[in-house]
């Protein structure tokens, strides 16, 4: 590869590493810059949920761009793994949300019916027995709601897929390159790290909550900040829960191997750690839905950095004010769900800049 790529992308979380792998796959060499490893970031909490109906429920838009975005996970899963030669874990066997008063059932009431007028295959039951059926191993409910097309992906696979996919492309990964500084030359873009100046016609921010720490020239900061997720891997019996579970405070994500429970929702800045008071919460609220998890074995607790924007929606689109770069950040709890979409916008973009972007998503209402 040469040393002057045509696309430097500033920040390697699943984000990155999802617009590195759709841009070297349209015959662009490729530049991926980060201060730490691949999914170090946000990718590090995230449990790999893939459900619109569920985090969108409060926002039309996001849940539609959610449905956008899942309705390309298949093809998305299998270009990623046909071209990094692996396999990553990715269910499609839906959500059961789990509602234990009569308040939370009539939600989940309104929302089946929602969900049927839209189109959308799902199961609205009621009383114990009917849950237990769809999920043996949970608590006594009043109802329960199986939204069918909701599914999962093992994200640190998918990570590790998209940079082997990238890889085989020619992109080229350098993971010690703290990213300070975006400006313009007569050439084109030139981004300076720490140590090292890099220049390209072309350059994607996706460094998540930490794009408000970059200084980019002309511009004002970008509206980013870090929203703290704790999750937690327990182990217990292979195949114990059917699917994703999400009750009070809480969801569950089983793969055959461990069960991911999150995720803690902390707005303490740049702060990583785990705290014994996130671990009580999520134990707390995990147990109450499935009371079995109290023998289950614990192997870790994983912290992650979501990247938060002002309305909640990511920021995605050309800069009005630097031309050849891109934002592609702020996806806050809904990266992984939003990974093809982005992807596809960006590449998109950089083929052309005036392509089109979802006005909701646009950088530019930011000023940027
Ligand atoms: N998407 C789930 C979370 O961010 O916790």
């Amino acid at each position: 590869m040469s040393s002057h790529p045509d696309v430097i992308v500033v920040g390697a979380g699943l984000i990155g590493c999802a617009v590195a792998h759709a841009l070297s796959r349209q015959g662009a060499e490729v530049l991926v810059l980060d201060a730490s490893a691949p999914g170090s970031g946000a990718s590090q909490a995230s449990a790999g949920m893939l459900c619109p109906h569920i985090e969108g429920a409060h926002d039309p838009v996001l849940q539609g761009l959610g449905a956008d975005s899942l309705a390309r996970y298949d093809a998305f899963i299998h270009r990623v793994c046909s071209d990094a030669g692996m396999d990553v874990p990715y269910v499609r066997n839906g959500t059961l949300q789990l509602a234990d008063t009569d308040e939370r059932a009539e939600v989940l009431r309104r929302l089946a019916a929602v969900l049927h007028g839209q189109g959308v295959p799902c199961q609205f039951v009621e009383g114990v027995a009917a849950v237990r059926d769809l999920e043996p191993l949970a608590a006594p409910q009043r109802a329960g709601l199986l939204i069918e097309p909701h599914g999962a992906v093992r994200i640190r696979d998918l990570i590790e897929a998209l940079r082997q996919a990238s890889l085989h492309q020619g992109a080229r990964c350098l993971h010690s390159e703290a990213v300070e500084h975006i400006t313009r030359h007569e050439t084109g873009l030139v981004v300076e790290t720490h140590a090292n100046t890099f220049h390209a016609p072309h350059v994607v921010v996706t460094s998540g909550a930490w794009a408000m720490n970059l200084r980019v020239d002309g511009h004002p900061v970008i509206p980013t900040h870090p929203v703290r997720g704790q999750l937690l891997r327990l182990q217990m019996r292979s195949g114990a829960l059917r699917r994703v579970l999400w009750g009070p405070g809480i969801y569950l994500v089983p793969w055959a191997d461990e069960v991911l429970v999150g995720a803690t929702m902390e707005k303490v800045g740049f702060d990583s750690r785990a705290t014994v008071a996130g671990v009580m919460q999520l134990c707390t609220a995990a147990q109450a839905v499935v009371p079995e998890l109290a023998e289950a074995s614990f192997s870790e607790v994983r912290v992650g950095l979501r990247p938060g924007s002002p309305d909640g929606l990511p920021l995605i689109g050309p800069s009005r004010r630097l031309p050849g770069l891109v934002y592609a950040t702020g996806h806050f709890r809904n990266g992984a769900l939003l990974a093809p979409l982005t992807a596809d916008l960006v590449a998109a973009i950089v083929r052309d800049a005036s392509a089109d972007v979802p006005s909701a998503l646009a950088a530019s209402r930011f000023d940027l």
